[in-house]
């Protein structure tokens, strides 16, 4: 069952983009631009979510994702409180479950949460003391379905249609949820062109059953791409799993000013963070023209006020 939709139709969790449909995603994907002005700067909107407590509940170390939360819900007038495991009575052997609930006891409007298992974030939906919104912020492998929002929005920003357009995924897609989240919400688009780059090993089995086209060449990868959204490496899994040198890897899939050339004149670059420059991503593209990563983090914020206003106001 979804449990994502209510019987109305409405979205009351944000769990993963599997079960979102493009009604949804649109809508999310133009309210969040609502809250940017034409220069790209983020509008505050300090009543919508007055007098509502947001919980944060990071599993999992995080800064980037969890301040974003934070930063979007204190613009839409909301109180946060940021719980993080490394503090918490987890240590003391209390369980999972335990800790959520008490903080819904305490009256939280919404949770948010980041877990390093696969499912966590739904597993708690299931079985709230009272129902309140569950948003996910990054389990496991699976999902982080909030970055396939901002990518979403980023992409809307600079391409007109989404149904012309050929995307580029490139790097450790094997072990990345915002790959997953974004193949799932770049086919809800109806994305006609969705690419798999990478070593072998690095392409997983559920994502290339998609039959979404592999490409284990940069240049046949990236030729003719209007997007082209980097992934960071983990070092940790390059000798165990890959068998290969972040040196080699970067002489093969790192993305240079010159691989950059097999795409369009005006691709746009993405890369989720954090990046691992010289790895997967040449420092000369990353901080160059067609680079939108920085702005990808600016949408996260509104992309994030999308979600705490859709689901909570
Ligand atoms: C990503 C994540 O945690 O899944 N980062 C993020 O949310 N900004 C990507 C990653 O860790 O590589």
């Amino acid at each position: 069952m979804n449990i994502q939709i209510d019987s109305k139709g409405k979205i009351r969790h944000f769990l993963s983009i599997d079960g979102i449909n493009r009604g949804h995603l649109l809508e999310l994907m133009a309210t969040a631009q609502g809250f940017l002005t034409a220069d790209g700067d983020i509008i505050h909107a300090p009543t919508v979510l007055a007098g509502k407590t947001i919980a944060n509940l990071f599993f999992e170390p995080s800064t980037r994702t969890r301040c974003s939360f934070e930063i979007a819900a204190k613009n839409l007038g909301a109180q946060v409180i940021n719980f993080t495991s490394a503090t918490s009575s987890l240590k003391k052997g209390e369980s999972l479950s335990d800790t959520v609930q008490t903080l819904v006891a305490m009256g939280v409007d919404a949770l948010v949460i980041r877990h390093q298992e696969s499912r966590a974030p739904e597993k708690i939906a299931r079985n709230l003391l009272r129902d309140i919104p569950v948003i996910n912020a990054g389990d496991g492998i699976h999902a982080h379905p909030s970055q396939a929002l901002l990518d979403m929005l980023t992409i809307s920003r600079h391409k007109a249609n989404f149904r012309d357009l050929s995307v580029a995924i490139i790097g450790d897609i094997s072990h990345s949820r915002v790959a997953r989240s974004d193949v799932q919400a770049l086919m809800t688009l109806e994305v006609s062109d969705i690419r798999l780059v990478g070593p072998h090993k690095l392409i997983p089995n559920d994502l290339a059953q998609l039959g979404l086209p592999i490409y284990t060449q940069l240049e046949k990868g990236v030729r003719d791409v209007d997007v082209i959204i980097c992934l960071r490496i983990q070092h940790e899994r390059m000798q165990d799993e890959l068998d290969m040198s972040a040196t080699d890897y970067y002489q093969q899939f790192g993305l240079t000013k010159r691989s950059l050339g097999f795409a369009k004149p005006n691709a746009i670059v993405m890369h989720p963070m954090p990046m691992n420059r010289g790895v997967e991503i040449e420092s000369a593209v990353a901080d160059g023209d067609r680079s939108v990563i920085f702005e990808q983090v600016r949408n996260g914020i509104v992309a994030r006020m999308a979600i705490l206003q859709t689901l909570l106001a």
